[in-house]
């Protein structure tokens, strides 16, 4: 799954990692989270000629289009880009009841496994906070996730589930979602004399090997780059 995809991730995991799996990518905004979905996908899926679905909620898809246009990512016609950034203005028009939108998400899940089959092995979702923000009723969001994670992984899916996550802060937002997931990626922004610098961190991945340290995340000329461990 990693491996062949973002140069330097090799540094970090040292199994690869197997479908199904629901893992977190949290962080601050302008940590890349966005990026690293897209570069991620794009490699994977030039690699292996899957079909991929990515559903924005946040950000207009021609706004990313663009944003990986310009870090060198090149999108292949095998990734869905779903951008429902919209649906608010369109649910205030056509529907008052209130829709579930993770009802809403299943059904597009749904349709492109029944285009694609067994050829759509990978999802993201950008971002959990955006959903959460369209939705009227937040009850119960625990055992609601819990059953959409799931849903995920009966479709056999590699699932990317973007998060904004303040540095140092748990891994939640409303149901204890970094317990529920296989694995918890955190991208982080450190700013010391004036300078950035972007950092990737393996907090959780289950059944397999990786490293605990920080690495720092570059963007190269042709998408992201791994280097190496950062010591303290
Ligand atoms: N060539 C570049 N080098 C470093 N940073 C860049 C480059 N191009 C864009 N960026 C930064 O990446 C940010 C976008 O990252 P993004 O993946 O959208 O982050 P997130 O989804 O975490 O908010 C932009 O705000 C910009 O500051
Ligand atoms: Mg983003």
């Amino acid at each position: 799954m990693f491996k062949d995809t973002i140069p330097g991730l090799e540094r970090i995991f040292t199994t690869d990692t197997e479908s199904p799996k629901v893992v977190l990518v949290t962080g601050p905004p302008g940590s890349l989270k966005t990026s690293f979905c897209y570069d991620i996908m794009t490699k994977y899926l030039e690699e292996t000629g899957n079909s991929g679905l990515y559903v924005t909620l946040e950000e207009p898809k021609k706004s990313q289009v663009k944003n990986m246009k310009d870090i060198g990512v090149d999108l292949v016609d095998e990734l869905q880009i779903s951008d429902i950034t919209d649906l608010r203005e369109i649910d205030q028009i056509v529907d008052e009841e209130g829709t579930d939108y993770v009802e809403f998400i299943e059904d597009i899940l749904r349709h492109r496994k029944d285009e694609k089959g067994d050829q759509f092995t990978i999802f993201a979702l950008d971002s959990l906070g955006a959903l959460y923000s369209l939705m009227e009723n937040r009850e119960n969001m625990r055992k609601r996730m819990f059953s959409f994670f799931n849903f995920l992984r009966e479709l056999n899916l590699y699932c990317f589930i973007v998060m904004e996550r303040t540095q140092g802060s748990e891994a939640n937002l409303l149901g204890d979602e970094g317990f529920l997931v296989d694995g918890l990626i955190s991208l982080s922004i450190d700013r010391k004399k004036g300078k950035l610098t972007r950092y990737l961190q393996v907090e959780k991945m289950r059944a397999c090997n990786h490293t605990m340290e920080k690495h720092a995340l570059e963007v190269g000329k042709d998408g992201l780059k791994v280097l190496g461990p950062l010591f303290e």
